[in-house]
């Protein structure tokens, strides 16, 4: 700023000159005019109107002016001032305008596209398969029953008739919970939800439990340490081992088509006398590559019966252990491996397809829900 002069004569300052304040007014609203976008007046609006601009300098040489010249000058850099503010408020109104209008187009979202391409996967063929044979013994009238996977050694021992000494016992096949001395155990097959059902249900009792178990296995290609069961158990009077085997064919043929029966072997369970393991006839084959070397069958290695499962009458010892009156009260009970089931149901050559949850593995089941 100059030095206060009494002699002061604003004409003579140059930053007070006509010209002056005329040019940096004019060069403020061509700045202005040509600003392209908001940024870019923010910027010209600290050049030309800012606290360092041309004009904003000249007002401050008017403090220093006689105070005859003040008002001339005054006016004048005021009306400048005025002038540029004016610009730089309808410029800043067309260029917010611009930029509002710019946004809705850039911004704009197409509500049409699809939300989500990614593929959501398929429901696990072991979930599928095991509704699906639900749905068999449900249209047949029996109820669904669960227990837990969490269990007493008496529930999946004792009250099945399996001695402490039995070898399903042993440290080899039981996850113990806790300690081997607990009395908690993974319960390592779906019978003891037959002693829960026996306990808790009023008779007559028509119930399937599918459900997940655990032995100590290895996971290879035919084993998994989790695995599932479908176990099927009715108590009713005057039940025999022909209500047994029709049930069994019934379920046959519902899963693996009309006319596939079951054929029964003598075995032994502690908790089924007299008992079986229950064979499925060749779905594939019907027993026709049976001897004839010219037609093998991969599904049942041309023996014509696969390995389903085991069955028997439920022994008087574990109704009796549920407090129900044998002399009044027979019953059966059957187990399958679903995991097993699966396999030659479709093929499955390797188990630990079943554990690994990739998605193109289920897929491969279709998308049923
Ligand atoms: N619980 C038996 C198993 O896991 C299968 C079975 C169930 C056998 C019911 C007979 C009756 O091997």
């Amino acid at each position: 700023m100059s030095a206060p002069n009494k002699t002061y004569d604003p004409v003579e300052v140059s930053a007070l000159s006509d010209e002056a304040v005329a040019s940096a007014r004019d060069a403020a609203v061509a700045a202005i005019a040509a600003a392209p976008d908001l940024d870019a007046l923010k910027a010209v609006r600290v050049e030309h109107a800012g606290d360092r601009s041309p004009l904003a300098l000249a007002n401050r040489e008017i403090g220093a002016l006689p105070p005859a010249a003040k008002a001339e000058a005054g006016k004048r850099v005021g009306q400048a001032r005025a002038a540029v503010k004016r610009a730089l408020e309808e410029r800043e109104v067309v260029l917010a305008a611009e930029r509002d209008e710019r946004v809705l187009v850039e911004e704009a979202v197409d509500v049409t596209l699809p939300v989500d391409r990614r593929p959501r996967g398929a429901r696990h063929p072991l979930t599928t398969l095991m509704e699906r044979i639900e749905d068999v013994f449900l249209a047949m009238g029996y109820e669904i029953a669960e227990g837990p996977e969490v269990e007493t050694e008496w529930h999946n021992f004792d009250a099945l008739n399996i001695a402490p000494d039995h070898p399903a016992r042993s440290m080899q096949d039981t996850f113990f919970v806790g300690s081997p001395d607990s009395g908690v155990v993974l319960r390592t097959h779906t019978s003891p939800v037959q002693v829960r059902s026996m306990l808790q249900r009023p008779l007559p009792i028509y119930v399937i439990c599918p459900g997940r178990v655990y032995r100590t296995d290895e996971l290879d290609a035919t084993h998994t340490p989790v695995f599932h069961q479908v176990e099927g158990l009715v108590v009713d009077e005057g039940i025999t081992m022909g209500d047994l085997k029709g049930t069994l064919d019934h379920f046959a043929s519902a899963m693996f088509g009309a006319g596939i029966v079951t054929r029964l072997r003598p075995s032994y369970f502690p908790f089924t006398e007299p008992s079986a393991e229950v064979d499925l006839q060749c779905f594939v084959c019907r027993g026709a590559s049976v001897g004839d070397p010219h037609r093998p069958c991969r599904t049942c290695s041309s023996e014509g019966w696969i390995e389903w499962g085991g069955c028997g009458m439920v022994n008087p010892r574990v109704l009796a252990a549920c407090g129900i009156d044998t002399q009044r009260y027979t019953g059966f009970a059957f187990g399958m491996g679903i995991e097993r089931t699966l396999m030659f149901r479709h093929g499955v050559t390797d188990m630990r397809d079943m554990v690994e949850g990739d998605a193109r593995f289920t897929l491969a089941f279709g998308t049923e829900v």
